[in-house]
């Protein structure tokens, strides 16, 4: 299954695309074997316009960690309202959940960098798998200028960490400007944490404002070093 998805992909050429072109494209090719998936920041909600405006019944994912800032939900369902539109929502697994809390408390994350990737193991990477499975391709929000881990992104690859599938990362070379004017000229909703210095928003406990001039992601897991800040979703393989 995988290598036929791949062979649509390779003989496609994506660099003259618009964000909306590559869309179109993946939503032709892969519907309804592909899902975007959606933490409801800028970029998503931009993607998610743009999906919902090709067609209405493009699937949409979340992974609701359990740990989510209030603001978050809200965006979600004024998305739910805008577009008349519902979301795949995943949740971990709550055995797994009771154990990890049970054992090494509910901050466990500050603690140790393997206490933090096993959080974002149980509460986002084994409910990825789940969101996942059957897939021939998924879709995300990435933005090269986002992270020095994001940087070579291309703009379709193959995601080698999720068995080979095809990973659309349409708005990958779009700049924070672009991405809000976008928002502001389709009045998409947004997470209004946006309007308070979070760039980038994740779970409660794992994010914080930036103060100017700071790094894009220095308000994720800033007890770590950048080249660590990845929680899995998109490490390389
Ligand atoms: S993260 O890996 O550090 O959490 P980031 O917040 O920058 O990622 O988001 C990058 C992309 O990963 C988003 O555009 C979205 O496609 C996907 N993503 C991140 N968090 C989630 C989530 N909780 N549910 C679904 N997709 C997510
Ligand atoms: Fe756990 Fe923080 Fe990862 Fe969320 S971001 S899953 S709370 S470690």
């Amino acid at each position: 299954m995988a290598k036929t998805a791949v062979a649509k992909m390779e003989s496609t050429d994506f660099e003259n695309k618009t964000a909306q072109e590559v869309l179109q494209w993946a939503l032709e090719t892969y519907h309804p074997k592909i899902t975007c998936a959606s933490s409801f920041g800028a970029e998503d909600v931009v993607v998610i316009d743009m999906l919902v405006k090709i067609r209405k019944d493009a699937r949409i994912f979340t992974l609701d960690t359990g740990r989510l800032p209030q603001a978050t939900y809200d965006v979600m369902q004024a998305l739910m309202d805008k577009y008349g539109i519902k979301f795949e929502v995943y949740h971990p697994k709550a055995d797994a959940v009771e154990e990890m809390v049970s054992q090494q408390g509910p901050n466990l994350f500050y603690e140790s960098i393997e206490n933090r990737k096993r959080c974002c193991g149980v509460r986002k990477m084994e409910p990825l798998s789940r969101a996942l499975k059957g897939m021939e391709a998924w879709i995300t929000g990435l933005r090269r200028e986002q992270a020095v881990t994001r940087t070579d992104t291309p703009r379709v690859e193959i995601d080698k960490s999720q068995g080979g599938i095809v990973k659309v990362n349409p708005i990958i070379d779009w700049t924070t400007d672009q991405t809000w004017d976008y928002i502001k000229k389709n009045k998409v909703p947004y997470n209004k944490l946006h309007d308070q210095g979070y760039p980038s928003i994740g779970c409660e406990p794992c994010t914080r404002a930036i103060k100017p001039g700071e790094d894009l992601r220095a308000g994720r897991w800033w007890w770590e070093s950048p080249e660590y800040k990845e929680c899995g979703l998109h490490l390389k393989k």
